[in-house]
């Protein structure tokens, strides 16, 4: 049997992640995967979900199934957080999902059911899971022009006129907010003319939201999903609750899919139960109830809130601080960029054997294409960090 196989690929994040905990020198600095730090470097377990899992642990009478589209109360929270109001809740229907992956692979499914043929659209560059995820799922996937190396931003007019040439046989796999490597996004007035674009050629919306509440809050990140489910007949969305929640082991996700009307919307849910039940059964609970605890509670949900203002003030404060250092190390305004990019990430734009050698010489850990993880950014040691980027493009 196994003579058939070859070894596969590794994913780089995980890679990277491993290569990092196997480093054996004590200054090393991970910016590398995606997850938030406090000041020690560690990725805390948020305040409101231990409160959360307390309650749990106290009230729990049973582990029994929760059934296959999961748990409700997880998934209309967290439908009700992404759309508030904006979007007739007929059309709005949702399953949990493992993780904002899981919620994807289901959608990915879901899409390959009803679409075999179509070519699914991915920014270029885009998180690295997402061009394997579609080739797995049968989908065709292909890039769209997205950030411009130059200027470190959105290459707008490139990628619109990309979308205007679309039809119904195509798939966009937009990231909602945050873009994940690059930290450059789309503003409202561009999310608008994509929407209106979108809604013209018939080509179908894909939102990925990993990161709902890291970019400029919880309501400025929806922007851009409840838009596209105001301008288009359907889309569909994967939500997270890896990062606004850290629950990152956990695997709590929504798959969320927004129909023309009630009738299509259950015909959606039925599809993406079966789909679940055919892969995995159900998701796993733990995650899912902590989020509905946390949502359904007022005092844990101010609380939630606040943590998450916290976090994300603390991200930008670091892109001021880092942004700052990079200019007076480097003598330039070249940098500034990661002022204004929002989200998790900024790509730094460094050649790849600057990556290596800040990671061989300084213990300093990039993803290849020089990504860097700004929550892991140390507060007062910008400078230092600035000095060693600067040092190893020379
Ligand atoms: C990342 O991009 O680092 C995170 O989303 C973690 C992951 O699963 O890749």
């Amino acid at each position: 049997m196994f003579e058939t196989l070859q070894k596969a690929p590794v994913d780089k994040i995980f890679a990277l992640l491993g290569e990092y905990r196997a480093d054996k020198r004590t200054h090393k600095l991970d910016l590398g995967i995606g997850v938030y730090k406090d000041a020690t470097g560690n990725t805390p377990v948020m305040r409101a979900v231990t409160k959360a899992e307390k309650r749990i642990f106290d009230n729990q009478t049973t582990k029994s199934y929760v059934g296959v589209s999961g748990n409700r109360g997880f998934c209309d929270s967290v439908t009700d957080l992404v759309f508030g109001d904006t979007v007739d809740a007929d059309r709005i229907t949702s399953v949990q999902a493992p993780g904002g992956t899981g919620s994807l692979w289901v959608i990915m499914q879901l899409l390959h059911r009803a679409k075999p043929d179509a070519t699914v659209w991915i920014s270029d560059p885009s998180w690295p899971n997402h061009y394997p995820m579609l080739e797995l799922a049968g989908l065709n996937p292909k890039y769209y022009p997205y950030f411009d190396a130059k200027t470190r931003s959105v290459k707008f007019e490139e990628m619109l006129a990309t979308l205007d040439k679309m039809g119904p046989n195509d798939i966009v796999l937009l990231h909602a907010c945050c873009h994940n490597p690059t930290g450059a996004n789309l503003t409202p007035a561009q999310w608008d003319q994509v929407a209106d674009s979108m809604k013209r050629t018939g080509a179908f919306p894909f939102l990925d939201l990993a990161y709902l509440g890291f970019g400029d809050g919880l309501e400025a990140d929806a922007y851009g999903v409840r838009k596209m489910a105001q301008s288009c007949p359907e889309i569909m969305v994967g939500f997270s609750a890896s990062k606004n929640f850290g629950l990152y082991r956990e695997r709590a996700g929504v798959a969320i899919g927004v129909a023309a009307d009630k009738e299509a919307a259950g015909i959606v849910f039925s599809q993406m139960a079966n789909i679940i039940r055919a892969s995995f059964s159900q998701s796993p609970d733990h995650g899912a109830e902590i989020v509905n605890v946390i949502m359904n509670d007022p005092e844990l949900r101010t609380e939630w809130e606040a943590e998450l203002t916290e976090m994300r003030e603390k991200m930008l404060t670091l892109r001021t601080n880092l942004a700052g250092s990079l200019r007076k190390a480097s003598n330039s305004d070249e940098y500034d960029f990661v002022e204004e990019h929002r989200g998790m990430f900024s790509l730094l734009g460094l050649p790849a054997d600057a990556v290596t050698k800040l990671k061989t010489e300084k213990g300093i850990y990039l993803i290849d294409d020089s990504r860097v993880n700004i929550a892991g950014v140390p507060e007062h040691d910008t400078d230092k960090l600035a000095t060693a980027i600067l040092d190893v493009l020379e």
